[in-house]
């Protein structure tokens, strides 16, 4: 997969990363990850973003060939994440005279994270820089993803080069567009990217799916996954929905539990819901399936149910750190069912109960507490948690 054109003069060039086992050393990704690089091919050449570091020979040698002995002129920086901008040290060797185009912010982080000599150009909202028949728009979008995050758009052939926003986890199986390849079997990844790794900037990538809205769009090429060209529009209305944090009817419950004590009372709170009408009813080990999965689930449900076990004297380590992820992320609105289990001192509901006042939650009662074993009586009271959070769901006045 060296070099794949979009038109006659716009080309592909990125890199497959199936080695990479967490991204952001945080988010396993299975499946990899793909690190998407334009060349533009006019009277001046540009490069709009890069790979990452690890992948600069393969990277280059694909640039080389596609340049075809032509010089580069420029290199666009619509986002200095080192996964986009690690190849700059082999380019900027390669190509001394090459212009770095970036806005004031991406020119501050270009000099603090690489020592490199070559011309810049600072670009400003809505400055053109013209190739011949190709001419670059810029559009600022802050804070989707770093500070320095823009969008570029080339107005001849419609095409939007939208840095992170509209990505995805997952290798590009073979084809590039969204009409060579299962779109639909794509977009797990898709969506746990977004939750994972996007997830915390809603409103900036909300400001900028406003911003672009006036742009006629052929082309939308993102830094990750596929590139759109039959349907952007279904990208944009997704990633819509994820940055309003909307939700669909189901809900997930996550626990953690050593000795199966805490897992039953999991199971009640499943079953009140599943008989009470939830069916999308999902019940996650926090030990046996990773947060990034458990996170990406949460993001487009209505309810979300955690439960855990005490440890030494605190919430279980695992369920603390989906906690943390959740304040992190900054998701809200869900209804909230607590649950939890401890022996001879400090339930975990008060760690629980302290995550739910951090954020709008609405909390649905009871929430039930077991020492050690859970009695009879606690697992009814899990079942009737579940079948609160039914009732909640399903009523008519229930919002979304
Ligand atoms: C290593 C370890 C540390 C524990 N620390 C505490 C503790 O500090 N306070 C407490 O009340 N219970 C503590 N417990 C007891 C468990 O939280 C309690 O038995 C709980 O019901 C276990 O639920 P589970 O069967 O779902 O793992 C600890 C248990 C283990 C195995
Ligand atoms: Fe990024
Ligand atoms: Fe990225």
């Amino acid at each position: 997969m060296a070099t794949i054109p979009l038109t006659e003069k716009i080309s592909w060039i990125g890199v497959n990363d199936f080695e990479t086992e967490l991204f952001e050393a945080l988010w396993p990704i299975p499946q990899g990850i793909s690190y998407n690089s334009y060349l533009i091919r006019d009277d001046k050449t540009a490069l709009i973003d890069a790979v990452k570091r690890n992948f600069s020979d393969d990277f280059m040698m694909s640039l080389e060939s596609t340049l075809a002995g032509k010089a580069l002129d420029y290199l666009v920086i619509n986002h200095i994440e080192p996964d986009h901008s690690g190849a700059i040290a082999p380019l900027a060797g390669r190509y001394p005279k090459m212009c770095i185009v970036g806005n004031e912010k991406t020119i501050s982080l270009l000099k603090g994270f690489y020592n490199i000599a070559n011309p810049v150009k600072i670009i400003t909202e809505n400055e053109k820089i013209s190739l011949g028949r190709h001419t670059f728009e810029f559009f600022m979008t802050p804070m989707a993803h770093w500070p320095e995050t823009m969008m570029t758009y080339e107005r001849t052939t419609q095409t939007l080069f939208s840095g992170d926003v509209f990505g995805g986890f997952g290798t590009l199986p073979g084809g590039i567009f969204d009409d060579e390849v299962d779109i639909e079997a794509l977009t797990p990844e898709i969506r746990r990217y977004f939750s994972n790794v996007i997830g915390k900037y809603c409103l900036p990538v909300q400001k900028a799916i406003e911003k672009i809205k006036p742009l006629p769009i052929k082309i939308l090429a993102s830094t990750h996954g596929p590139v759109y060209r039959e349907a952007p529009q279904r990208i944009i209305n997704l990633y819509s929905g994820w940055s309003r944090q909307e939700t669909k009817p189901g809900a997930v419950i996550a626990y953690a539990s050593m000795y199966g004590h805490t897992e039953k009372m999991a199971e009640a709170v499943g079953q009140g819901l599943t008989e009470n009408g939830v069916k999308e009813t999902q019940i996650f080990n926090v030990s046996k399936t990773h947060a990034s999965f458990i996170l990406s689930e949460i993001w487009v449900h209505k309810a979300l149910v955690l439960g855990s076990c005490t440890y030494n004297g605190k919430i279980f380590p695992l369920m603390n750190g989906l906690l943390e992820l959740l304040e992190n992320t900054g998701l809200h609105g869900r209804s909230l069912g607590l649950f939890g289990s401890f022996s001879w001192s400090a339930s975990p509901l008060s760690r629980l109960k302290d995550f739910s006042q951090k954020g709008p939650w609405k909390l649905i009662s009871p929430c039930p507490e077991a020492k050690c074993a859970p009695a009879d009586d606690v697992l009814k009271a899990c079942y009737t948690l579940g079948q609160n959070l039914a009732k909640d769901m399903l009523s008519p006045n229930s919002k979304q």
